[in-house]
């Protein structure tokens, strides 16, 4: 490292000192989270630090950064305590599973998983997301108004757990979706400052929702172990796994990585579809070529694997509105060692932060007009253009999201399976606005309502729709 950038003062605010000072900050940052990340972006620049006591944030948001963090110097991060804290943190309900862990042993873990999510296996379930999806919006009426934020994660979830478990379920889906909604809320930093032996009412949920979520895992686990039956699904692969001494991963280890993948799973896809609907229903422009495009490809039937090469638009859309509003809006990480990122010093021990929806929003690299809405942007020819790292809503590097096509392709299906039969539109005077907690979702729920767009669309619909056995 040399003495030149060791000098390099970082930029920011008046470190808190004292309690009062870091609560009054913190509390602030509770309050307007994403405004206060992006003022102090206006105000210091690419870099910025905040200090309070002994911790050290620092902000980054240049793409060149992200590239230092996330790739070239990566090891010398690991995930913050955000991820790690059994108490507090995401390591809470996820444990040591593959979004928390680090080191050699996340190594050993991204590999056993990683064939579960090879394009050959997730075309599979091409099929089953259709019916799953259909059979969400089955009861769907003309003019009803739907919370959408509900029903795509319902959906999502039962995605998840089918595709890559291979397991019907009905009531487990909504425990496990409370559950990571309980947790959502335990995650601002007025509940983070509350020890967790404290028996609040959130606390008390969040217990409970855990216990509920560790029964169904367990059981499946426990029912799959004593059926011994091999059916390809990750849960399989995972309990057959074996390392070079013969030995297998314990209940709790595939627990915490079933649910890894349950949360990790659905959530961040729910929302990204959530911000989609919210995004079409301001822009009728955009939601009348997805409409051709869809009628023009599809021709009433539901979309197949071998539709999506051709609904480009379709995907486009999607990729503009996680731009806007990335679910997975920040990314943190600890620095390991001392380590120089564009020519700062950040020492063992600092926090980073990566900020997507600010670097997605920046107009040097998306143009003055950065904050619309223009899915034309991810155009073959626009899209190869894109400075590298500037759109990185599945982050980059060896922790980049194991189920992004994954995600991409569910995404496509969902939002072409929906807009295919309906519109849904903003209910008035509601003012939607993002919440940044875990992940970035609207505030309150979306509630809309939902339009057949032909008869003839519905009742195509309808023969298919039947709900599945879930
Ligand atoms: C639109 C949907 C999704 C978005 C925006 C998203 C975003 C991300 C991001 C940004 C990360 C990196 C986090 C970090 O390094 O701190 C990540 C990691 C991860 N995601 Fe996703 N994700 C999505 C869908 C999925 C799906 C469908 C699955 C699984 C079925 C999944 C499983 C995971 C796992 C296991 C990791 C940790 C990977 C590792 O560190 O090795 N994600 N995701």
């Amino acid at each position: 490292m040399s003495d030149m950038a060791i000098k390099r003062a970082v930029p920011g605010p008046k470190p808190a000192r004292n309690l009062l000072e870091q609560l009054r900050l913190m509390s602030q940052f509770d309050h307007d989270t994403l405004g206060m990340i992006q003022r102090g972006f206006d105000t210091y620049g690419d870099v910025w630090l905040i200090e309070a006591g002994k911790m050290q944030q620092f902000m980054f948001r240049h793409p060149d950064h992200y590239h230092e963090i996330l790739v070239t110097q990566a090891s010398s991060f690991h995930k913050d305590l955000n991820y790690k804290d059994r108490k507090k943190g995401l390591g809470r309900f996820m444990g040591n599973g593959l979004v928390t862990s680090d080191g050699e042993f996340w190594k050993r873990q991204r590999k056993l998983i990683q064939p579960a999510f090879h394009a050959r296996r997730i075309e599979a379930y091409t099929q089953a997301m259709v019916d799953i999806t259909l059979g969400q919006i089955n009861d769907w009426r003309d003019g009803a108004v739907i919370e959408v934020s509900e029903q795509m994660m319902e959906a999502t979830l039962k995605v998840v757990t089918r595709s890559v478990f291979d397991v019907d379920i009905t009531q487990a889906t909504r425990t496990i979706g409370d559950a990571m909604t309980t947790f959502q809320n335990m995650s601002n930093n007025q509940n983070q400052m509350i020890p967790s032996w404290v028996p609040t009412p959130l606390e008390l949920k969040t217990r409970q929702a855990l216990r509920e979520m560790d029964d169904i895992v367990y059981g499946l686990i426990r029912a799959r172990r004593a059926s011994a039956h091999d059916r390809g699904d990750l849960l399989s692969m995972l309990l057959e796994a074996r390392d070079d001494d013969g030995s297998g991963m314990t209940d709790e280890q595939i627990r915490d990585e079933l649910v890894t993948l349950f949360l990790a799973g659905h959530e961040t896809t729910a929302n990204s579809l959530n911000w989609t609907w919210y995004l079409l229903a301001q822009h009728p422009e955009v939601e009348a070529r997805l409409h051709t495009e869809l009628d023009t490809v599809l021709a009433g039937r539901a979309p197949s694997l071998q539709d999506l090469k051709q609904l480009t638009y379709t995907e486009m859309i999607i990729k503009e509105s996680m731009r806007l509003y990335p679910a997975v809006y920040a990314i943190g990480r600890q620095a390991t060692e001392d380590v120089e990122i564009g020519g700062y010093r950040v020492p063992k021990g600092a926090s980073v932060g990566i900020f997507s929806f600010v670097t997605h929003r920046d107009p040097r690299w998306w143009g003055a007009d950065a904050g619309q809405f223009k899915p034309e942007r991810f155009a073959t020819e626009q899209e190869a253009q894109i400075k590298k790292y500037a759109y990185l809503p599945f982050s980059t590097g060896p922790r980049i999201c194991i189920g992004n096509s994954f995600a991409m392709m569910e995404a496509h299906l969902m939002l072409a399976t929906i807009a295919q039969r309906w519109r849904l539109q903003l209910q008035p005077g509601q003012a939607v606005e993002p919440e940044p907690l875990i992940t970035l979702r609207p505030k309150g729920g979306l509630h809309m309502i939902a339009t057949a767009r032909t008869p003839q669309a519905v009742a195509k619909a309808a023969p298919q729709a039947e709900p599945l056995p879930l």
